[in-house]
């Protein structure tokens, strides 16, 4: 007889107790999408109005549920933050103290390892789900970030995420700054969204047909960019750079593409190009797998550098087709663009023929409604959009000009397609974030992105370390950097501390803060953070700086 591992019996107790839940929830369930329907959810093309999506952003943060409570088959609807007001409960039940393992210890003082005076998340569950993945995964993650590899430990496994927290399957509470790296504005499963997901469930998860959700995104996104006039869905935003970068060869019919280095695309081919110093005219593969030759069409040039983009047409004439970047870049980290730099990039491109391609994977629908391109007033030939477009669920998509646009497939003979493309479930997702996405949600997430980080910054500060540190913010996106001086490139970026910020990483993590487990990755502020997240996550922050710099206890000059 097949030996039950203790882990697999656990599994399945666990997913015996999920079935009990599942069947309690479904009279629940029911009852939403009755209501929903009713008050005209289906087949209404505009779910919500503005000025409901506005009374509901909550003004205080709404109560995150304690653990356990989902347990009893009540969701915790007072822990949802996001664009529903019936979402927020205002009488706000006594309730755990978000994330913050600190305080988490005087409730449930069961089990951890002491570390000056903080208890170690529990990690038992994760670890053996983790020891298990890595038999049937490579690195026993879906994406190489998510497996901790460049901060060492063991990640944890998520057993599910409201409004600004996450709970892993070992029962520890996180505030929650990755926000599965940018789509969730409005913090983890806004109820809005949930019921529009599950309203188009209903009525099937795919078609391989047109639908008519669609073209109600697609006429969202051209009426918020003026610069796509029309748009092609995909299912990711690697699909979506590298569809039009394609397109930008063939229209122009031009082989070269320039990138800068420590900006991101997706994982394309042409985008796997290293981005080091003294390879700025020379393509050079980042990963094995990428033909050298393929690589040699990508030049990669300096961020915030145009003579280094001018001096790449300068070798090159005639033979660039696509100018590529993240107009605020946010994969080395978040740096912004220096005044100019954008117009600089629009006018070189024009000179000499090449197109622009503003890849707004991240800052599409972040900074503004209308993107980085909104923001900073530049108008790209072409866009790459995707995570809020999606709500929450896999969605990419580039678009532009009509006449380029016209050469896609089946217009034109740019040939690209998509089993899931245009999914319904992505689409009635997508609808309800991009209405969701008023004035007063950027207003909101401007203010406590300033908040936490003047916080920080009074923090390194008062710890006098301030000069061994950069923050770099532009709206709702933030990188602490572990290097004093100012980022505005990679080269910069990389001189960052990594010991330094491995430790800052553990010493949040400890104290129930997640970041992204990487150095040269954004934190990304929602709706759903409010003040109490803020004075957690900043009395985290003061620890774990003084762990990452070393300084002792005693040494803390904090008032
Ligand atoms: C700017 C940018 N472009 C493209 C991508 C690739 O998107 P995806 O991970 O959906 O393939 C990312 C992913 O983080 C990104 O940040």
């Amino acid at each position: 007889m097949a030996r039950v591992s203790d882990f697999e019996k656990a599994a399945r107790a666990r997913a015996a107790r999920e079935k009990a839940k599942a069947t309690a929830r479904a009279g629940e369930a029911a009852e939403t999408t009755a209501s929903a329907t009713a008050s005209g959810g289906e087949g209404s093309s505009l779910p919500e109005s503005p000025e409901a999506v506005i009374a509901s952003i909550p003004v205080r943060f709404p109560t995150v549920v304690a653990e356990g409570a989902s347990e009893t088959g009540v969701e915790p609807a007072s822990a949802l933050s996001g664009p529903t007001s019936a979402a927020v409960s205002t009488s706000e039940a006594p309730a755990a103290t978000p994330a913050a393992n600190e305080e988490a210890e005087t409730q449930s003082p069961a089990g951890g390892r002491k570390w000056r005076g903080v208890r170690e998340p529990r990690i038992a569950l994760s670890n053996a789900l983790f020891e298990k993945a890595r038999t049937r995964m490579p690195g026993g993650v879906s994406s190489p970030v998510r497996s901790f590899a460049s901060v060492g430990g063991t990640p944890f496994f998520v057993k599910k995420a409201r409004g600004a927290e996450l709970i892993d399957v070992d029962g520890n509470h996180y505030i929650d700054y990755v926000m599965s790296y940018g789509p969730l504005v409005f913090g983890h499963a806004p109820a809005s969204i949930l019921a529009a997901v599950r309203r188009a469930v209903s009525r099937g998860t795919s078609y391989g047909a047109p639908c008519k959700g669609e073209v109600e995104l697609a006429d969202r996104v051209v009426s918020t960019f003026p610069s796509i006039e029309r748009v092609r869905f995909v299912s990711s935003g690697t699909e979506a750079a590298m569809s039009a970068i394609r397109l930008a060869r063939a229209a122009t019919s031009r082989d070269l593409v320039i990138k800068f280095s420590g900006c991101y695309h997706g994982h394309a081919d042409s985008f796997l190009v290293a981005a080091g110093s003294g390879v700025a005219t020379l393509g050079i593969p980042g990963s094995p797998g990428v033909p050298p030759s393929l690589a040699s069409l990508t030049l990669t040039a300096r961020y915030n550098d145009l003579d280094s983009v001018a001096s790449l047409f300068a070798a090159h004439r005639n033979r660039i087709a696509a100018i590529v970047v993240e107009p605020v870049a946010a994969n080395m980290g978040v740096v912004l663009p220096k005044p100019g730099f954008l117009q600089g990039l629009r006018e070189i491109a024009d000179r000499h023929g090449a197109l622009l391609l503003f890849d707004e994977v991240i800052t599409g629908f972040r900074l503004a409604k209308g993107g980085a391109q909104e923001l900073y007033g530049v108008r790209p030939d072409l866009t790459c959009l995707g995570k809020i477009l999606g709500g929450g669920l896999p969605v990419g998509a580039y678009g532009g000009r009509a006449d380029l646009m016209a050469q896609i497939a089946p217009d034109g003979p740019v040939y690209q397609a998509g089993t899931l493309s245009g999914n319904p479930l992505a689409m009635a997702a997508g609808k309800v974030m991009l209405d969701s996405l008023v004035p007063a949600v950027y207003e909101r997430l401007e203010k406590t992105a300033d908040e936490l980080e003047r916080g920080m910054r009074k923090i390194a500060h008062d710890l006098g370390v301030a000069d061994r540190l950069t923050l770099n913010r532009v709206g709702s996106i933030l990188t602490l950097f572990f290097v004093g001086g100012g980022v505005d490139n990679f080269d910069d970026a990389k001189r960052s501390d990594l010991n330094a910020f491995r430790r800052w990483f553990h010493g949040l993590r400890r104290r129930g803060v997640f970041v992204a487990p990487a150095a040269f990755e954004a934190m990304f502020v929602s709706t759903a953070h409010g003040p109490r997240q803020l004075a957690a996550t900043l009395k985290a922050h003061k620890s774990a700086l003084a762990e990452a710099f070393e300084i002792g206890q005693e040494q803390e000059k904090i008032r």
